[in-house]
């Protein structure tokens, strides 16, 4: 996550042509699907033309581009070790000319009054994974309607339920659990897998929600002690919004006087609040870190 906002940061959105450049794109494309599904939501249900929009956007410049994003697969795929020949698929979907109207039912069933949401969501997931109506992006896919679907529903309130860090740490058991699905019917074995998934997310992302909330609070009295200005909550609240920043930005753009904005980066560096990813040099700006709020969001001292 820190690579990215510093990737933003420096601002220089060239197409990837790097592996890292590469899932840096693949988070901003997340981030944008999300943020015009959300817009999409205020006038439609979570419906699948919302799922063609966000598979378009998830797909530009990055793995999978070429493979039709925004369309249904017109051929068969299958779910296998990598390149290997269909006949020996662990699994193999539906066949393409099924596909619209499977659709139509999974879609259906999304507006369905189930007396379990997060049930409902398991079986819509895993359903999803087996329709597997793109030819690539299908689980990148699934796991973005796992926070649009718990918004829709009302369940949280914003969409933002990360949910693919642990999806990805537990990888096996997740394609496993999927496939006894298929394989052995096992539905009892994937939603308690599933739910799992979420309870645990569900703390993880809450402790480090409160564990921000406590920084925001302690900073305010530290912010006004160190700089003794009128503006230190405008500081504080660009460096929270932006955590990795061009020292240019926050002096267009934090509502500070200039002069009194330097001054203000100045105190924050020489007491290691902020910390220099990219030193000032010339015209060009440094770059800026808040080391202490990062690291909370990675989980680790990434900075
Ligand atoms: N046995 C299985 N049955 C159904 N779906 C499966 C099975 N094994 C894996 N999957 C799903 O297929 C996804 C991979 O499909 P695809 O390559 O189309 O998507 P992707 O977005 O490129 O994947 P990812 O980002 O997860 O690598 C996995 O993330 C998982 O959700
Ligand atoms: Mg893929």
């Amino acid at each position: 996550m820190g690579e990215v906002l510093e990737y933003e940061a420096r601002g220089d959105k060239k197409e990837p042509t790097t592996s890292k450049e590469a899932d840096i794109w693949e988070i901003l494309n997340y981030r944008k699907a999300m943020r015009v599904a959300t817009d999409m939501l205020t006038d439609l249900p979570l419906c699948q033309r919302i799922v063609l929009e966000c598979h378009r956007i998830l797909l530009n410049s990055v793995r999978g581009h070429g493979k039709s994003p925004g369309q249904y697969r017109k051929i068969p795929n299958w779910i296998g070790p990598k390149g290997c020949p269909i006949e020996e698929a662990k699994f193999v979907p539906i066949a393409a000319d099924k596909l619209p109207e499977a659709m139509s039912r999974w879609e259906r069933y999304i507006h369905e009054d189930a007396p379990d949401r997060l049930i409902q969501l398991a079986l819509l997931h895993a359903e999803f994974e087996a329709l597997h109506p793109f030819l690539d992006g299908n689980g990148r896919l699934g796991r973005m309607l796992i926070p649009l679907f718990l918004y829709q529903a009302k369940i949280i309130r914003q969409p933002m339920f990360y949910i693919s860090a642990y999806l990805e740490s537990h990888r096996d058991e997740y394609y496993e659990r999927l496939l006894a699905v298929s394989r052995d019917n096992d539905w009892s074995g994937w939603c308690a897998f599933f739910l799992n998934v979420v309870k645990v997310q569900a703390e993880e992302n809450l402790a480090k929600a409160e564990a921000i909330l406590d920084l925001y609070d302690r900073m305010k009295t530290r912010f006004a002690e160190l700089t003794h200005s009128q503006y230190a909550i405008h500081a504080l609240d660009w460096v929270f919004e932006r955590p990795i920043f061009k020292s240019s930005d926050f002096v267009r753009g934090a509502n500070i006087p200039k002069p009194t904005a330097f001054k203000i980066m100045g105190i924050l560096k020489e007491n290691k609040i902020l910390k220099a990813l990219r030193e000032g040099s010339g015209r060009r700006p440094a770059v800026l870190a808040y080391p202490e709020l990062l690291n909370i969001a990675e989980g680790y001292d990434a900075f």
